[in-house]
């Protein structure tokens, strides 16, 4: 059996595959791999291991001659074209769950970073502009008792549910259902969409890239927004209109956004450089050394699974 990953990925994968006798091989360029690449590297593989940035499409789907499973190394999987590889009785699996903690944590290191000036802040002191404390020096705003609005109330919109309501937020959230997770555990309001936006001091997405979300945080649900809300997108980069953004941060409607994810990954927007009311972060959610060994272990067990006749854990489709 032959499993083939996109990207060096830790160690733990790799002894995994030892134990199951797997030919285990993985791309030894430090850098990722182009579609024909993809292509040639893994058309006689049993199993496939990908990144969130691989385009797994309909190119790629056709060429595998032997593939029983694609295993993303991610929670996301917009990058894998489902359909294709339903007709060819691939299984697609994902890394939920593990992620979840590290990710909600990115997102609270955002609103932090945004809410407190904290990269201002940091600046200031690296380029000896710091001439010692001011009553109004770098003025923020605290996190108490402001309203947070979370949408999605999957996992991780549930795990940010729950540390917002350790600093003592209000909880607003939105979702294609109730969730009563939310309301129970966090005492979340669900709102709809319009007055999510009107009504949140922080606003958070944490929803995965469908057709249906793609452009869900659209111009005029963007326009509604406070004059001192902050945004924190750490979902993906098209659920959100991110022009207009650019163009609200630009003329300071809004307070300040945080940025884990954009649009076009990892080609950036370089009007957002010239922002001083963004931070931006190179897609860090899942990137701790206990995550990403987790994940690689959920796919490499996903990958055994199928090629042993067995159930996959995480399966998408
Ligand atoms: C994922 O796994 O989809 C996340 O975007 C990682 O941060």
């Amino acid at each position: 059996m032959k499993v083939f990953s996109t990207y060096h990925l830790p160690a733990e994968l790799k002894a995994r595959f030892k134990e199951h006798n797997i030919d285990y091989s993985e791309n030894p360029h430090n850098r990722s791999l182009t579609t024909s690449e993809i292509i040639s590297d893994t058309s006689d593989a049993d199993g496939i291991i990908t990144l969130l940035s691989d385009n797994i499409n309909r190119e790629v789907i056709s060429s595998l001659t032997k593939c029983k499973i694609i295993a993303n190394y991610a929670v996301g999987y917009n990058n894998i074209d489902l359909v294709a590889a339903r007709e060819k009785s691939i299984i697609v699996t994902n890394t939920p769950g593990i992620l979840t903690d590290a990710t909600a944590e990115i997102t609270f290191a955002l609103i932090f970073a945004c809410a407190r000036r904290v990269k201002e802040g940091e600046e200031m002191v690296r380029e000896g502009k710091f001439m010692g404390w001011k009553p109004e020096l770098l003025l923020g705003r605290g996190l108490s008792g402001k309203n947070i609005g979370i949408i999605g109330a999957g996992r991780i919109g549930q795990a940010v549910a729950k540390i917002a309501t350790g600093f003592n937020m209000n909880v607003y959230y939105h979702s294609r259902i109730k969730k009563v997770e939310m309301e129970n555990n966090f005492h979340a309001v669900y709102l709809n969409l319009r007055d999510l936006m009107m009504n949140s001091d922080i606003i958070s997405l944490h929803i995965p890239l469908t057709p249906e979300t793609n452009g869900l945080v659209s111009k005029e649900m963007l326009d509604l927004m406070k004059p001192d809300a902050i945004i924190i997108n750490t979902a993906r980069g098209e659920v959100i209109d991110e022009d207009h953004l650019i163009t609200m941060l630009k003329n300071k409607k809004i307070l300040a956004a945080g940025f884990d994810v954009y649009k076009n990954e990892p080609n950036i927007n370089p009007e957002l450089f010239d922002l001083d009311n963004v931070v931006l972060l190179p897609h860090l959610g899942s990137a701790t050394v206990e995550t990403r060994a987790g994940m690689a272990i959920l796919a490499a067990d996903n990958v055994i699974a199928v090629l042993t006749g067995k159930l996959p854990l995480t399966q998408i489709s």
